[in-house]
């Protein structure tokens, strides 16, 4: 089936428009980005130490025409043509931004007499883990087998989700309380490191690695909370926690002492994924493992998750989704859309909903 979509994203702090053209179906699909615009927010928000919902917003409403007007004149397309299909992100994220995203959908849909579709935040991580890149603006889907695992790993999310047929999604494990990536951010912020804190946090435990403060590293350990219990929930605020009471015992902390708690810290959280993780793969015994969302761009997890799966389960298939899609984007959402066209999949509801859950396909036409 082919289509050009365009598509939108604005659940969080980046604003970002696509136009895809998308051929073939879950069996083998391909994907040509024709023009891709994104904006992101987070030098705004640095200041707040996290994103701030009013100021997302009015960013957004700012920043979309204008990005319109750019992906259309990458992709030669003029306004109103060339479009078969509008996806927008309806959910998870932050309310008014994720209002502002689908209002512009709706109109630019009734401007242009093209149908509109909500896509969820976390299928389009989901199917970004599948997108591997044939060239630099084209894609194809990776081939995998089901049912396939998902750990789903943001700075709103932190999920395990099972998907036994495509679009069909059963709850595995999630959080009960912080995301890992917010409390990478929080520590990040801790540290007193830069917003959005992850990457920055992951470069300077990099750093305590690979010189002898690792030594003062292994000194300090941080707990892996919930680790003993018997489920495949996580929870990442205790782990903040101990971080800043570590923090508190040491009112005069070396850039050494700081760099080997940022490595505690990364060890703790990836000790965490990898037990949740191989915990899910033995109860749910996937043909498929993927990792979504943008704190699958950490490295080190990556490492952790990548030797477990090579000793203890060789014959599930694992795919990362390419670094240039770990963070929020649009072509994930609008390849999200073409995988649900091209099943026979429509969701026209077009309410925001900040906490949704994966959820089954409510219609079908
Ligand atoms: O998926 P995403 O871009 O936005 C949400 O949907 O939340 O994820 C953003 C999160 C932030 O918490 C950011 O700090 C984290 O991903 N992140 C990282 C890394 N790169 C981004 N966390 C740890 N290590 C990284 N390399
Ligand atoms: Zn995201």
């Amino acid at each position: 089936m082919q289509l050009r979509i365009l598509g939108i994203e604005t659940s969080c702090d980046e604003t970002a428009i696509t136009i895809l053209e998308a051929n073939g179906d879950v069996g083998g699909a391909t994907y040509r980005v024709l023009g891709n615009a994104l904006l992101s927010q987070a030098h705004l928000h640095a200041e707040y130490g996290g994103v701030y919902p009013t100021l997302a917003k009015r960013e957004h409403l700012r920043n979309l025409p204008i990005l319109l007007d750019q992906t259309l004149a990458e992709a030669g397309v003029a306004r109103g043509t060339g479009v078969d299909l509008i996806a927008v992100t309806r959910g998870p994220g932050l309310e008014p931004a994720l209002w502002t995203g689908i209002e512009f959908a709706k109109k630019l849909g009734a401007e242009w007499q093209v149908p509109v579709v909500g896509i969820d935040h976390m299928e389009g991580h989901l199917v970004s883990a599948l997108l591997e890149k044939l060239t630099a603006d084209s894609f194809h889907l990776k081939a995998c087998g089901l049912p396939l695992l998902a750990l789903l790993i943001s700075g709103g999310h932190t999920e395990l989700v099972l998907m036994p047929r495509w679009h069909e999604y059963e709850y595995v494990g999630a959080t009960r309380d912080d995301a890992v990536g917010e409390a990478f951010d929080k520590v990040a912020r801790l540290l007193d490191l830069p917003y959005p804190g992850g990457p920055h946090l992951a470069a300077l435990a990099d750093k305590a690695r690979k010189s002898e403060i690792s030594s003062t590293a292994s000194e300090i350990k941080f707990p892996r909370p919930m680790v003993h219990d018997n489920t495949c929930d996580f929870s990442f605020s205790g782990l903040k926690t101990a971080v800043l009471y570590k923090l508190r015992s040491m009112p005069r902390l070396t850039d050494n002492e700081r760099a080997a708690i940022a490595a505690a810290f990364e060890d703790a959280a990836t000790e965490t994924i990898v037990i949740k993780s191989r915990r899910a793969l033995r109860e749910t015994h996937p043909a498929t493992f993927v990792v979504g969302g943008g704190v699958s761009a950490n490295t080190e997890i990556r490492r952790g998750l990548e030797v477990m799966l090579r000793e203890e389960f060789p014959t599930v298939a694992v795919h990362y989704p390419d670094r240039a899609l770990t963070g929020d984007n649009a072509i994930m959402i609008a390849a999200a859309a073409h995988l649900r066209a091209a099943a026979g999949l429509s969701d026209t509801d077009l309410t925001a909903q900040g906490a949704r859950r994966l959820q089954q396909p409510p219609a079908t036409h």
